[in-house]
């Protein structure tokens, strides 16, 4: 059998989305795609009620499906502020046995049917100091220690170019946006570097250290993976975390997955709070 070249995929994927977005003609087209992370599902209530399209993940070609508690696993398409958005609600971790280059498969499909910016979030451990679980975290940089990058292997020419920079990955504008959209919703925001392991098992008190000491200010499973596809095709990037626990050596108790999920709960009302500002003026 011979594999299926990666291109190929990502096309296959992307006419799939469009033939199931074209039953909501007003959901065609859209220019930002949300990405959700762990717990982070309630979310999805800033789409107006009609018209929506639930999409599970199952239903797409060539888009693998979270088994992790707390991430739905399928495309939510509604409309914001009159303008067509997509909702990536859930993902699935190349800790569940999938390569990089699979999971950002449907997030790489979405650039092909037109997206030009994507807002991810997920949920991680604080290892700056200052913070505390609950506070929401803008991205400013990031540390890919995950062991993988997605865009290993033939290089997809029809999205970008083999060696992107990731110099400034992350959008100054759609930042000044994100602060200025915080400010009118009343919720407070801090920022910082977020560093991407492999996971799945959390850090030990010597991991947590030594991660604050590489200039992280956060920790997590997810998302650089996803800033580095959306850079390699010139996609403009935001991205906040909302902090579920600390990550600092000095914690009584490790964080557990039911921590995360019960303190996304919490923090997607903050953070829809942000998104129903930002979202309209940038979709
Ligand atoms: N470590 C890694 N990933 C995480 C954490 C953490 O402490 N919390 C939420 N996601």
């Amino acid at each position: 059998m011979t594999a299926v070249p990666l291109a190929e995929r990502i096309e296959e994927t992307a006419s799939a989305l469009r033939d199931r977005l074209a039953a909501e003609p007003t959901l065609t087209n859209p220019h930002v795609v949300l990405v959700l992370g762990s717990g982070l599902g309630d979310v999805v209530e800033l789409l107006d009620p009609e018209p929506r399209l639930h999409i599970p993940y199952g239903e797409l070609p060539n888009v693998p499906s979270s088994g992790v508690v707390g991430h739905a696993g399928e495309v939510v398409a509604g409309m914001v502020g009159g303008r067509p958005t997509l909702i990536l609600a859930g993902r699935a971790h190349a800790y569940e046995g999938h390569t990089h280059a699979e999971v950002t498969l449907l997030l790489r499909a979405t650039f092909r049917i037109g997206a030009q910016a994507v807002l991810l979030t997920n949920a991680a451990g604080g290892l700056n100091p200052v913070f505390e679980p609950g506070d929401l975290m803008l991205l400013t940089d990031h540390i890919n220690l995950s062991g993988q990058n997605p865009l290993t292997g033939p290089n997809v020419d029809i999205l970008g170019t083999r060696f992107p920079a990731m110099t400034d990955a992350y959008d100054a504008e759609l930042a000044g946006r994100a602060w200025a959209a915080a400010g009118r919703a009343g919720v407070p925001l801090r920022q910082g570097v977020y560093l991407m392991l492999s996971g799945p098992s959390f850090e030990t008190r010597a991991e947590m250290r030594m991660l604050r000491d590489l200039g992280a200010d956060a920790v997590g499973l997810s998302t650089v993976h996803e800033v580095i596809v959306a850079r390699h095709a010139g996609v403009r990037v935001l991205a906040i975390s909302l902090i579920t626990n600390m990550a600092t050596p000095d914690v009584a108790e490790g964080a557990t997955h039911e921590e995360v999920i019960a303190m996304g709960r919490i923090g997607a009302a903050r953070l829809t709070a942000i998104l129903r500002q930002l979202l309209p003026e940038i979709a």
